[in-house]
């Protein structure tokens, strides 16, 4: 007698557990809903990264061959460098490994340092000084995400020293030459 005693409350207990877990489902999920924030806010940062970097154009220069592939490169490759270099009066620059760049620096320095970047060109780094934080903060999150990988780019050269192929030439025209040469033919007199 005893065991049925004690099992027969059972249904009822279990009948009341189903029932607490069907009035408890949006609650539950509301609870879930409620702590969901932390957990997707960082995946959010992430893709935000991924977006800014895509749009922005990071990958035009700091991941080879991007735009040759029209941006056909799967994300795992993205930031490693490039050795194009980019050859003007300031010498030859290559743009750098970011992923090696970024997994250098914990967010804070990061921050700090993409505030006050100040480059050679081809680099828009007044681009990346007027960045909301916030953006920037994405990029760390999202380059840090994917990891370090590859190797350094080649080493800036100075100006007036040959680079080795590949590299984009930027020939500065001497003054009035530009309209001396236009549509290829020499203004007649
Ligand atoms: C037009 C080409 C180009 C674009 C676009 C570009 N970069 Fe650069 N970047 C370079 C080159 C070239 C250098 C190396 C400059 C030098 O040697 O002084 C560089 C250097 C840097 C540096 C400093 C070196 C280092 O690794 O810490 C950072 C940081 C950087 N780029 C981040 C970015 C980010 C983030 C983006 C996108 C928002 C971006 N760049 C877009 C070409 C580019």
């Amino acid at each position: 007698m005893r065991p049925s005693l004690f099992l027969r409350p059972l249904p009822g207990l279990l009948a009341a557990c189903l029932l607490a877990a069907c009035q408890g489902a949006p609650v539950a999920s509301a609870t879930a809903s409620d702590a969901a924030p932390a957990a997707p806010a960082a995946d959010d940062l992430v893709a935000h990264g991924e977006y800014i970097v895509r749009i922005a154009g990071c990958n035009d220069c700091h991941t080879a061959g991007y735009t040759e592939r029209g941006g056909q490169v799967p994300v795992a490759d993205w930031l490693t460098g490039s050795p194009l270099g980019y050859r003007g009066p300031w010498g030859t620059t290559y743009a750098t490994n970011l992923r090696l760049s970024v997994s250098a620096l914990d967010e804070a320095q990061w921050l700090t340092y993409t505030a006050n970047l100040h480059t050679r060109p081809i680099m828009p780094d007044f681009m990346l000084r007027q960045m909301r934080e916030h953006d920037r903060r994405a990029i760390h999150r999202f380059v840090r995400s994917l990891g370090p990988a590859g190797t350094a780019a080649p080493e800036a050269l100075p100006p007036g020293q040959s680079p080795p192929a590949p590299y984009f030439e930027l020939v500065l025209p001497a003054p009035g030459a530009a309209s001396a040469t236009q549509n290829g033919q020499t203004p007649v007199q």
